[in-house]
């Protein structure tokens, strides 16, 4: 697919590295969008510029309420339709027929097999007619994150543009952002959630965790990825 990605001014803001992905892109590019302050501060961002992005997100049958109704908030305010997308059906109901219903307590594999079912083969269908991909990664995240760029070339998909507009926000300019533009916020980040995945496998933080303690609670820091952003 893509080659050569363009060159980017040092510190380029969010709305530049959103400009140039999908002007290298050359086709269409979506956002993944699990309704967190980060994405949702993506849609608005792109709405002020006018960049044309579409939005999809990945119900994996585990999601929160809250997250359920951001997203409703999004679709009402920005009047975007969401193109959602569900696990196989067969694949789920073999999981929970066989191993029920929190296999993925049990062991890094069988976590690693229910995301893989629930996130992994979804996202691999939402990429598929996309020729770019954007996220509300950050760097400051995680021990996983702290070397991506702005750009990348996404190889395990295919060679897609990936883009990160975000990467070098904290989170107090996410929430500053957030606040000026009021824009619509999952209800989960005021109850101590300062990361949204799947409701089984997140917590609350108490004060002074790392901000993604509490997804996956029970596994090494190091494992704490879903596989949607292999490399
Ligand atoms: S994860 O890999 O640990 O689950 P995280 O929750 O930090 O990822 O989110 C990072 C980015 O992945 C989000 O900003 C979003 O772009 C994408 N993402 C995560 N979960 C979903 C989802 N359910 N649907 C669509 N995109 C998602
Ligand atoms: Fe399954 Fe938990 Fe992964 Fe969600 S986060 S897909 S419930 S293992």
């Amino acid at each position: 697919m893509i080659e050569k990605l363009p060159e980017l001014p040092e510190n380029a803001t969010a709305e530049q590295i959103l400009r140039a992905g999908v002007e290298a892109a050359g086709g269409p590019v979506s956002l993944a969008c699990s309704f967190s302050v980060e994405d949702i501060t993506i849609i608005d961002l792109a709405k002020e510029a006018g960049i044309d992005i579409g939005v999809f997100a990945l119900d994996t049958g585990r999601l929160n309420e809250e997250t359920y109704e951001a997203a409703e908030a999004v679709r009402e305010r920005y009047g975007i339709a969401i193109d959602w997308y569900f696990p196989e059906r067969e694949a789920v109901e073999k999981l929970e027929r066989e191993k029920g219903l929190f296999s993925f307590r049990e062991s890094l594999d069988n976590r690693h097999e229910c995301c893989r079912i629930r996130k992994v083969e979804p996202l691999n269908r939402a990429l598929d007619p996309l020729a770019g991909w954007i996220t509300g990664l950050r760097r400051e995240q995680s021990v996983t994150r702290t070397d991506l760029t702005p750009l990348e070339i996404d190889a395990p998909h295919g060679g897609i543009v990936k883009i990160n507009p975000l990467i070098a926000w904290t989170e107090a300019e996410v929430w500053a952002y957030a606040e000026k533009r009021r824009i619509p916020v999952n209800r989960l980040h005021r109850q101590g959630y300062p990361s949204i995945g799947c409701a089984p496998c997140t917590r609350a933080i108490r004060e002074g965790e790392h901000p993604r303690a509490g997804r996956w609670w029970w596994e090494d820091p190091e494992n704490k990825e879903c596989g949607l952003h292999r490399r």
